[in-house]
């Protein structure tokens, strides 16, 4: 039987599991045998004393075990070692020793310019979209993103619940590290009063005056809803410098973070309390979903018969609500649209 590899990498995301899955039912139902390889790239470089530790022959025993848990069950790793080429020259060795004559990643943009290179060593790829910051531009949802969306948003409910009872703003850090779409989401789904993401600069000043101007109204639950990479794109502002007088501990060149804006903006917005909640790897560990174990059904289902059809340099995405497909380079190439329109419109009411 034709063999056909699997592998998950970069940050897990929920539904990774659930693709899996579905490159075994389809690989089956096409007569071909699958490998799962583990840790991302690096299962493939050999590097483990036991071939069992990189690898692991999928049968329907093993797929009925992972589909419905959360987290990666093959595992997921960067590789950056994967830039080298001798280690991709090595990794292709692998493939080639394995029998393997088609890969299915799914992972990040990094996981897919690796994907890229091993298609020119002639090895046919194809890419899954496995990652909840949604930065990949060619695509409307990348799987896990819905999921976390839906924890951070479930998070933010049960917060402006407490905020109100106790009359106090509260600072929400969602991840993103360079993308904002995560937070925007969330703030657009929960009410939540302003949103700061890595995609526009902003200034301390102009929040605190933001949040303000809300508890002015009386909004004592007012949200302020960060993007893990926000405080890249925020203005130079002394955080030491500012929360010594008040005698918070705080040292010299520390860099900004959700507790420390919240209390930041406690002080300028004359507040007696504001609290703040990093939701953090809530996101990337709960299981998906149906919205991204239904994408994940569909894309593992496309990969297999790409694979089938012999297309291959490939990632599978959405588009109009419908699973597609495109050339890699392509698809990298893509600049991801940002939502400036939403983030206004959250930010000006
Ligand atoms: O790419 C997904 C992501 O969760 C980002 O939002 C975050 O910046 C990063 O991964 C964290 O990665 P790590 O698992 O290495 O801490």
């Amino acid at each position: 039987m034709p063999n056909i590899a699997v592998l998950t990498s970069g940050g897990d995301s929920p539904g990774m599991n659930a693709a899996v899955m579905s490159v075994a039912r389809n690989a089956a139902y096409y007569g071909l045998s699958l490998i799962g390889i583990k840790r991302g790239y690096n299962g493939l470089l050999g590097r483990s004393k036991n071939p069992e530790d990189d690898y692991v022959r999928m049968h329907l025993d093993t797929v009925l075990d992972i589909a419905d848990l959360p987290g990666t069950w093959l595992r997921t790793a960067r590789c950056r070692e994967f830039l080298d080429p001798e280690v991709r020259e090595r990794a292709v060795k692998t493939l080639h020793n394995l029998d393997v004559n088609g890969l299915v990643i799914i992972g990040g943009d990094g996981s897919f310019n690796g994907a890229m290179r091993l298609c020119e060593l002639g090895v046919p790829c194809i890419g899954i979209p496995g990652t909840i910051d949604n930065d990949l531009a060619y695509t409307e949802m990348t799987l896990g993103y819905d999921t976390a969306v839906n924890v951070c948003v479930d998070a933010v409910r049960a917060i402006r619940a407490t905020s109100r009872s106790h009359d106090r703003p509260h600072v929400v850090e969602v991840m993103g590290r360079d993308c904002g779409d995560i937070a925007l989401a969330t703030a657009e789904a929960t009410g939540s009063e302003i949103v700061v993401v890595p995609e526009v600069k902003w200034k301390v000043d102009d929040v605190a005056a933001q949040l303000n101007r809300h508890i002015a109204q009386g909004n004592t639950r007012a949200t302020v809803v960060v993007a893990e990479g926000c405080w890249r794109s925020m203005a130079p502002f002394d955080v030491y410098k500012f929360l010594l007088p008040y005698g918070k501990e705080v040292y010299q060149g520390e860099p900004m973070t959700a507790n420390r804006f919240a209390s930041v903006l406690k002080r300028k917005c004359g507040m007696i309390e504001a609290r703040s909640t990093v939701i953090g790897y809530t996101q990337r560990g709960c299981s998906p979903t149906a919205r991204d174990s239904m994408f994940a059904f569909e894309a593992g289902a496309m990969a297999v018969q790409l694979l089938k059809q012999g297309i291959s340099n490939q990632v599978i995405g959405v588009k109009n609500g419908r699973t597609f497909h495109m050339p890699i380079d392509k698809a990298l190439a893509e600049k991801k649209h940002f939502n400036k329109k939403l983030f206004r419109l959250i930010n000006s009411l």
